[in-house]
Formats: structure tokens, C-alpha cells, sequence
């Protein structure tokens, strides 16, 4: 079974209430685009869930997913926090006047000039990753006669792979502070001794693509054992993001009630056996808010048969603009934008332009006929597409538009050839 999509009274496939055809005459191909719509009822879906539980939230999209400044002014007009990963994320938020004091800040190796742009710019809350990092903000802040909240990421020994989470002794991960160990105690002694900063919780985040809510538990009665052991009562747990969406059939997400009413209790169980006050819970979800939303529209170009092996059609995109396939054999369902209901006539190895034989979208994919010039789009790329794109081969990255009610808006300009070569100087010899 197909994604669910939507088309026009010609059978076209639509975006926003955009035929996906318009689109791609009107900006070009490769085009990502976006229906907005989708990423409204993502957030609200989160809300909603959070709505019907006795519990102080908030909703933090993951920038690192899908980061724009359309993209940021969509999260807040929901209402959404931001969670940003670097200064070229905190630049953009900066550029969306976002609210700063709703950013929080992850990341295992955060800069000194990073650090210092997230104190001049206000942001709300630093997540610690290390006492390397811990120090350093520690001085910048009693510097700047400032006074930084801060979470400490801990490393709580919960790992969730889709379908299943594992409990081990310690988890190898390069990514915060180690409880089995420790650490966390530790850290959490260190941070609340040190000038200039203010620990008002803990982090973890234990995977993404999950499609089971254990995990989170484990890992919301771990956050709340950690506390209890180091006599701190935490004003925030931030479990981190990783709800899963569908990619293809091989997916079978949970909807946000599923997750939310399963760490709510939890975590508000956990708190009252080791005698703590339930704190606010933050989520940062990224790819479950932006991934849905997301199509690449691509035109069809050359063809390859391999008589009795394979057909390979040849779009004018590919690993440039999606790395997930090679990167990480992540799977898309593919629709022929003139024609989504029409029955399947060939099988298709949806192939990229560039060199490299690891360059497939999409392999041994149902579509009906497909002829060069041909619009195909791929569902499900708005998490972890643009952010990830490359500009390998000197392709340009592609345009991002935004569609919603029958309307269309470029969000992020295409990058032109002359773009390419802006920062490039010549070379004569020393
Ligand atoms: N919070 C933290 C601290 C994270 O590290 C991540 C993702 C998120 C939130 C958001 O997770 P999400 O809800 O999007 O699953 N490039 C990979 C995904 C890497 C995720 C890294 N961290 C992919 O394309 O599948």
C-alpha cells in the first residue's frame, strides 16, 4: 500500500493543494517541497497528546532535521521550541527572530565562538555534552556576568533500534555523560559548584526511527534514578527526539498519544517512588515533524536496460540531495506525478546522476509507464534531505518550496552554477 497522498480532479498528484507538475515547471527540478499543512498537524498532534496529560511540556523540533528560516517561523507560529546544533543553526533562528530564550543548544563539541554566540544571542538553555564544554561556558558566562541554564546530556544506557530498545552496563556512545560509571553524578555535582551556569535538568535522546515506547520509559525512570541519586530535583527532563515515521511498508509508526501516554505516567510513576516533584518534559522531535511533509520532484532523464537484470531510470537529482539510500539503505515509495493511481507497469531502479554506482533513490520500484521528462516525486524526504544535501559532482543543491492552500512560495533559493564557484580563488603557484 501506497503512502497516502493527495490529487487534483485531474488525478494529478498535489502538494498543498499545488499540482506536483506546477511545481516542477514553475521552480525547476530537483525541487524539494513542502506541505506545510503536514508539518502544522505534526506539531498539533503533539500538543494535542500533551494536552490530555496532568503535565507541564514543551515541543522542541530538532533544526537539525529540516533547519530554515521558513522552516523556524512555521515551528513558532505552532508554538514549538527550537533545538539547534550549531551556530550556523542558532544564525538561522537568529535571522527567523525566534524567540531565543525557547532555543536550546546540543551538541558533543560545541566551539568556543559557538558557545559565545549562544550567550550574546540570549539562548535559553545550553545542553551540556562534557566538563570540557562545562568549564569553558562556565568561564565565558562569569566573563560576560552572565548566568547560563544549562541541561547535562547523560548517556542514560538506553538504546532504542526501531523495533526494539536494549539496557546495557554502559553504552557505547560518544555522546554525554555515562551514568553506569558515574559520570552523571558527577556532573551534575560539578555543574551545580560552578559559577555561571544554572542546572535546571538532565537530557538523554536514545535513537531514532523508534517505533516502540519502552525505550522512553526505561529511559524517563533512568533520568529520574539519576537525579534521585545525586539529591537533585530537576525543572526539566528532555527525552530527546526519535519517533519514527513511514518511509515505506516496512514502517509501522506509532501516533504521538502512543509515546506521550506511555512516558507521561511513567515518568510521573518513577517520580513519586524516589520522592521527586514531576518536572516540565521536553521532547525534541525532528524527523516525525518535517519528514511526512516533505516530497523530491525530480524530472526523468536517461534509461538503462540490463536485459533480465534490472532497469535503471536516471533522474536529475540523487545522492546530492538525498545521501539516506546510500548512507543508510533507507527505503522511499515512488509516485509518476501525472498519473499516482495508475496501475504498475514496470518495475524501476530509480537512479541519480551522479558518478557513482551507489547513487540509487529507489530500487526495483512499481510505476506505470515513465518517459523521459517525466515528473517522479519521492515521498517522505523532508527530514534529513536538505540538511544532509552535498554539493558533490558541483551539483547544485536544490530549491525548498512551501505549499500550502492551493498556494506556493520559494523558502530557500537553488543554488546556480555561478554559486558554486563564488568561494573559489585562483591558484598560480607560491
Ligand atoms: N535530539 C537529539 C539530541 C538528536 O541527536 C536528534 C537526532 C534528535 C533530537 C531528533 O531525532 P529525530 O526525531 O529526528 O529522530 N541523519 C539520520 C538521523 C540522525 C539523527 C540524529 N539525532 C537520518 O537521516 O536518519
Amino acid at each position: 500500500m501506497m503512502q497516502a497522498y493527495t490529487t487534483n480532479a485531474a488525478g494529478e498528484l498535489t502538494i498543498g493543494g499545488v499540482a506536483a507538475s506546477t511545481l516542477a515547471s514553475q521552480y525547476g527540478t530537483p525541487l524539494y517541497v513542502y506541505d506545510v499543512s503536514v508539518i502544522r498537524d505534526a506539531i498539533r498532534a503533539y500538543k494535542a497528546a500533551f494536552a490530555t496529560q496532568p503535565i507541564d511540556y514543551s515541543i522542541s523540533y530538532a533544526a537539525k532535521a529540516f533547519a530554515s528560516v521558513a522552516m523556524f517561523q512555521v515551528a513558532a507560529s505552532e508554538g514549538a521550541h527550537l533545538d539547534v546544533v550549531s551556530g550556523g543553526e542558532i544564525t538561522t533562528a537568529l535571522k527567523a527572530r525566534f524567540n531565543m530564550q525557547n532555543v536550546s543548544f546540543n551538541g558533543n563539541n560545541k566551539t568556543d565562538a559557538e558557545l559565545e554566540l549562544a550567550l550574546d544571542s540570549g539562548l535559553g538553555t545550553v545542553i551540556v555534552d562534557n566538563d570540557y564544554e562545562l568549564d569553558r561556558l562556565s568561564n565565558l558566562a562569569v566573563q560576560r556576568g552572565q548566568q547560563q541554564d544549562i541541561l547535562l546530556r547523560v548517556t542514560p544506557g538506553v538504546s532504542a533500534h526501531t523495533h526494539e530498545y536494549i539496557m546495557t552496563g554502559q553504552v557505547d556512545s560518544k555522546f554525554g555523560y555515562d551514568v553506569e560509571s558515574g559520570q552523571a553524578v558527577a556532573a551534575i555535582a560539578k555543574a551545580q559548584a560552578l559559577p555561571g551556569v544554572n542546572l535546571r535538568g538532565l537530557h538523554a535522546h536514545i535513537g531514532s526511527q523508534i517505533f516502540e515506547t519502552s525505550g522512553f520509559v526505561a529511559e524517563a525512570q533512568k533520568l529520574v534514578a539519576v537525579s534521585a541519586d545525586s539529591n537533585f530535583q530537576p525543572d526539566i527532563i528532555d527525552l530527546g527526539g526519535g519517533f519514527g515515521i513511514r518511509y515505506t511498508d516496512d514502517d509501522q509508526p506509532l501516533p504521538a498519544t502512543a509515546f506521550i501516554d506511555a512516558l507521561t505516567p511513567a515518568l510521573q510513576a518513577a517520580c513519586a517512588e524516589r520522592g521527586l516533584t514531576v518536572p516540565t518534559i521536553w521532547i525534541e522531535p525532528g524527523r516525525s515533524v518535517v519528514g511526512a511533509a516533505g516530497y523530491t520532484l525530480y524530472t526523468a532523464g536517461s534509461r538503462k536496460v540490463v536485459p533480465g537484470v534490472r532497469t535503471y531510470q536516471t533522474v536529475d537529482g540523487g545522492m546530492g540531495d538525498n545521501i539516506r539510500p546510500a548512507l543508510y539503505q533507507a527505503k522511499y515509495d515512488v509516485l509518476l506525478a501525472k498519473q499516482p493511481a495508475a496501475a504498475p507497469e514496470e518495475t524501476l531502479t530509480i537512479a541519480g546522476k551522479c558518478c557513482e554506482s551507489g547513487d540509487i533513490l529507489a530500487t526495483d520500484v512499481q510505476l506505470p509507464r515513465v518517459q523521459a521528462g517525466d515528473v517522479l516525486a519521492v515521498l517522505s524526504t523532508g527530514a534529513y534531505g536538505y540538511s544532509m544535501a552535498s554539493l558533490y559532482n558541483r551539483n547544485p543543491r536544490p530549491a525548498v518550496v512551501f505549499a500550502e492552500n492551493g498556494k506556493s512560495q520559494t523558502v530557500i533559493r537553488r543554488e546556480t552554477w555561478a554559486d558554486l564557484i563564488d568561494h573559489d580563488e585562483e591558484y598560480a603557484g607560491l
